[in-house]
């Protein structure tokens, strides 16, 4: 049970005793001066136990006024409750964190396993300004439900199996003749790579005759031919390398680095099983399978019998759900796949694919140029992921005093992730180094500054003779009080962060603790003629820990000194 809770069952008493009723009371923020939270439950519950609003409120607050865990109740307005939180339940309730192994947060059953698929890179792309939501919010969301108990796996859901390959394949055989003749595997570099994807994409798309031939070669590919299943390999490998530095310097973790390759072998038997569920249909020499009234149908086969994404992504379904055990799928994906994905969990549904598992598509808005729309480079091209992050490095590098690189580098991680993750997933943001650097405001380096600051204050502050008794929690400054109360909405704040997938909630929750941090540190000595006030050392040890920890699920690491 948290805080809250705990505060509510008394008011709930009062209301089955004042009005005959069965509540459980909510308790929201409230700005009045003096006190913390508010009931506003009289509201709805008035009228149908025949009494006024403001009468109710008077004999609900006279029922509970002498509880001792209230410091104050009023009546406010036409019948809302005011309340403030005692100190000593205020205390009681940071003992008991402090004294839980994991934070007092609570743990959903065990054995419930989550796939977060995130990321999604394509063979033989760079890595792009589309890709760094995906990267961020999947990793935090990683981290967030394996806090509240889930059991989590994440997988990058690599593209390596449509056209695209088909059509890398033609263009070596373009540049590599001999290599082909041979049936040798060529060497390429990522550049190479990444120019034979440009050139061999503006060809299919001016000329039929290539568009055939890289149809041709995928399906030859999907059908297991053995040399371009080598060079293919050696794609997928180059690729994979060269990103591999952008997802370490991102600190996204993957337990599992498959892609739509990876289903190949299941899809035919997938195929039947659509069919002899009355599923699927043929349409123009494709199969596909329809959906909901006024969207168009899934296909998943073209009419050369070659696999489509939405055939790997419903046997990835498959593959997660009764071949791993999954009881959600998140698909941390750009909102513009939403009709796709909606599509392939509906077939799924039907077809009984999921397993009962939840499928959800945790979908994000873009990330925006100054102008409000999709961000571009200067000369109108995709901004690689590379860059963004070198620019943001560099930003942040003139902000610390010796430039030095490896803290400029956190500063930077964190400034991007926050940035990112303080707005709601669905509207987009505006890239901006200057602003998601700056120390100030509510940004990354703001946060790593309060938690670089906290340890510091402690770290000093413990070498020091004390006063008081060690450990012990004493509130006695208005301050203290304020917060320690938001220390201790922890277990909500994540709580709602993995009921929504929402790491804002995080997020939020991590800058109210440093703005209530550094009220707390204005006004309140810790150190005091060359003795530490132990109260208040314990209190920014706690607040050190639960700010770390709320870094930590946001992915953002603290350096330091900054
Ligand atoms: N590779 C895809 C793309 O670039 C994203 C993959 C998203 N995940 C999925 N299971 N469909 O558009």
């Amino acid at each position: 049970m948290n805080f809250l809770q705990l505060a509510a069952a008394p008011i709930a008493v009062a209301f089955s005793k004042c009005a005959s009723v069965a509540i459980t009371p909510v308790l929201k923020p409230n700005r009045t001066p003096g006190f913390d939270y508010q009931c506003n439950d009289v509201m709805s519950v008035a009228a149908s136990a025949g009494m006024k609003p403001r009468e109710l409120a008077d004999l609900i607050v006279s029922e509970i006024k002498s509880d001792p865990m209230f410091a104050d109740v009023s009546v406010g307005g036409p019948g809302f409750i005011n309340l403030k939180l005692a100190s000593w339940f205020v205390e009681e309730q940071v003992l008991n964190m402090r004294a839980s192994v994991d934070l007092g947060i609570e743990k959903v059953a065990p054995d419930q396993l989550v796939v977060i698929d995130f990321g999604g890179p394509n063979v033989a792309k760079p890595l792009h300004v589309g890709h760094l939501r995906s990267f961020v919010i999947g990793e935090s969301l990683r981290r967030i439900l394996k806090a509240v108990g889930y059991d989590v796996v994440s997988d990058i859901h690599w593209g390596d199996w449509g056209l695209q390959m088909g059509m890398l394949l033609h263009q070596i055989i373009q540049q590599y003749p001999d290599d082909w003749a041979a049936e040798a595997v060529p060497e390429f570099d990522v550049h190479v790579l990444e120019e034979m994807y440009r050139t061999a994409s503006k060809a299919t798309k001016e000329d039929g005759a290539v568009l055939a031939s890289a149809r041709n070669l995928t399906q030859k590919l999907q059908a297991g031919d053995p040399y371009l299943l080598a060079v293919w390999k050696e794609m997928r490998e180059v690729s994979l390398s060269s990103i591999s530095g952008d997802i370490t310097k991102l600190q996204a973790h993957f337990d599992l680095m498959l892609g739509e390759s990876d289903v190949n072998d299941a899809l035919p038997a997938m195929l039947v099983e659509l069919e002899a569920k009355g599923l699927s249909r043929v349409s123009d020499g494709a199969l596909v399978v329809d959906v909901a009234e006024g969207q168009p149908p899934l296909i998943v086969q073209k009419s050369d019998g070659a696999a489509l994404y939405g055939a790997t992504d419903l046997a990835t379904v498959v593959q997660r759900t009764k071949g791993m055990g999954a009881s959600k799928i998140l698909y941390v994906v750009d909102q513009r796949q939403e009709q796709h994905l909606q599509s392939v969990f509906e077939v799924a549904r039907k077809a009984g694919f999921d397993h009962g598992a939840e499928l959800a598509h945790v979908a994000f808005g873009t990330v925006n140029g100054k102008d409000g729309k999709p961000f571009k480079t200067r000369d109108g091209g995709v901004a690689k992921l590379t860059d963004l992050l070198a620019s943001t490095v560099e930003q942040a590098k003139a902000r610390v005093s010796d430039g030095n690189q490896e803290i400029a580098e956190k500063i930077a991680i964190g400034a991007l992730k926050f940035a990112d993750l303080s707005t709601d997933r669905i509207s987009g943001y505006i890239f901006d180094p200057e602003r998601m650097t700056a120390p100030e405001g509510k940004t990354g380096p703001y946060l790593q500054y309060a938690c670089a600051r906290i340890r510091s204050v402690v770290a000093k502050a413990s070498a020091l003779p004390s006063e008081g008794n060690t450990g012990k929690i004493n509130v006695e400054h208005e301050a203290e009080r304020q917060l320690l109360l938001t220390c201790i909405s922890l277990p909500m704040a994540l709580q709602a962060a993995a009921d929504r997938y929402q790491p804002k909630e995080v997020a939020e929750f991590a800058f109210s603790v440093a703005q209530a941090f550094s009220r707390f540190y204005s006004e309140c000595q810790v150190v005091f003629d060359g003795k530490v006030n132990a109260s208040r050392l314990a209190i920014c040890q706690f607040v050190e820990v639960v700010l770390s920890e709320c870094l930590y699920l946001l992915g953002i690491e603290v350096p330091e000194r900054m």
